[in-house]
């Protein structure tokens, strides 16, 4: 059969793609290679549109186009040759967008990018959806900064609004004279100062949610962070019932608000009572739900390409605990013999050309019986990690 005979219902997707049928996906990152590869099982094509020749996205798509996100031309061809469009990275500039979105069904839509790429709007989101925040202020130039510290003291996180992740583009304000070069640092651009949370915990909760407004909601997992990067998550979280609820409800309502088609992450911190802020959202598969590709019947990544085809959701349901760890360069690289030696945990690799210090080389799913985790301190849930 074709192609064209067998791709369904395609012309302004209103129906759900059929096999063989092409998602473009603009970034060529893992997050990208990983969707190909869900996408792949369940028969579709994927066209990957990223600036880097020989990305972990292009390595498993069949078909790439290497071209910078400001080329109109290449976007247009792009455009033309998928079915439906999406992210694998919410930075996608206001300039592509605006290209791409006339011509193809973009999932998620350019409003949940446009929320989802500066953290002032991002924040009042979050509080309009119901999600507490951590008091914060806009701040444009160092009279705002004094006002803002004013209201908010110290200490505080000063943050650009927009381009920031792993951490960069945050200043820590412990004392009032770490306000003028931390302005300095990250100024001119726009930022906003965060109340400092005294958080007992980080943890995420993913949810999913299709074309038909169905969601499925992971279990909220503990992120831990070394260097800012996220290193470890473990999956449940070890939080009260009501917490790891609470989790999950705030993520399904914001997915809802946002009308979102596709997979996004919600992270929060747990303060000492177990009551939760929002932090960030990320309109995409995230780094801390990559358990869930080997203790979950259907992993973030399938449930993203079935949301993103209009396909029914899958459930979210998860049959083991799992602990994941990032294998950031170089010294994941140096793990990765020993995770292939250890029965029990589950390997992956992005096939990054360079393992320079700081990158995300991998990943690698340790599973432990459903139910056994909240037992375990972390020297026992690490084993063979
Ligand atoms: N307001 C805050 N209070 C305490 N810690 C914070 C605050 N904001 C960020 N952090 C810490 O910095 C990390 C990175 O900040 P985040 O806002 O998530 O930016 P990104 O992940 O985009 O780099 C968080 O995971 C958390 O550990
Ligand atoms: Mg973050």
């Amino acid at each position: 059969m074709t192609t064209q005979v067998t791709a369904g219902t395609v012309a302004g997707m209103t129906g759900p793609l059929g096999h063989g049928g092409t998602i473009g996906i603009l970034g060529g990152g893992q997050l990208g290679r990983m969707s190909a590869m869900a996408a792949a099982r369940l028969g579709y094509r994927c066209h990957v549109f990223a600036p880097d020749a020989d990305s972990p996205g292009m390595q498993v798509a069949a078909a790439a186009t290497v071209a910078p996100f400001e080329d109109a031309a290449a976007l247009a061809r792009f455009a033309a040759a998928v079915d439906v469009v999406t992210f694998e990275f919410e930075n996608v500039p206001a300039g592509t967008l605006a290209i791409l979105a006339p011509l193809a069904p973009c999932r998620p839509g350019v409003e949940v990018l446009r929320i989802c790429q500066d953290r002032l709007l991002e924040k009042d989101f979050l509080a309009r959806a119901g999600v507490p925040v951590a008091p914060w202020r806009a701040v444009h130039d160092e009279a705002d900064l004094a006002g803002a510290i004013a209201a908010i003291g110290l200490p505080a996180v000063l943050k650009t609004t927009r381009l920031g992740y792993d951490g960069r583009g945050q200043a820590v304000l412990r004392r009032p004279e770490d306000a003028a070069p931390a302005f300095a640092r990250l100024s001119p651009r726009p930022l906003i100062l965060e109340a400092f949370v005294p958080f007992a915990a980080e943890i995420s909760a993913i949810v999913a949610r299709g074309t038909d407004g169905a969601v499925a909601v992971y279990d909220a997992v503990e992120n831990q962070h070394r260097d800012h990067i996220l290193d470890l998550s473990f999956a449940p979280a070890r939080l009260s019932a009501t917490t790891a609820a609470a989790a999950r409800r705030h993520a399904a309502a914001l997915a809802e608000s946002l009308d979102l088609v596709g997979v996004l992450a919600l992270e929060l911190f747990v303060l000492p009572d177990g009551s939760l802020l929002g932090n960030e959202i990320a309109p995409r598969p995230h780094n801390s739900g990559h358990w869930t590709m080997d203790a979950c019947a259907a992993s973030q990544f399938e449930q993203h390409v079935r949301a993103v085809a209009g396909l029914p959701l899958a459930s979210a349901e998860r049959h083991h605990d799992a602990v994941m760890r990032n294998l950031v360069g170089p010294a994941g690289l140096e793990l990765w013999p020993s995770l292939l030696k250890t029965q029990g945990i589950i390997p992956h690799w992005y096939g990054k050309a360079e393992a320079r210090p700081g990158r995300k080389l991998g990943h690698a799913n340790r599973l432990l019986p459903l139910g056994s985790l909240r037992a375990l301190d972390d020297a026992a849930a690490l084993q063979g990690l």
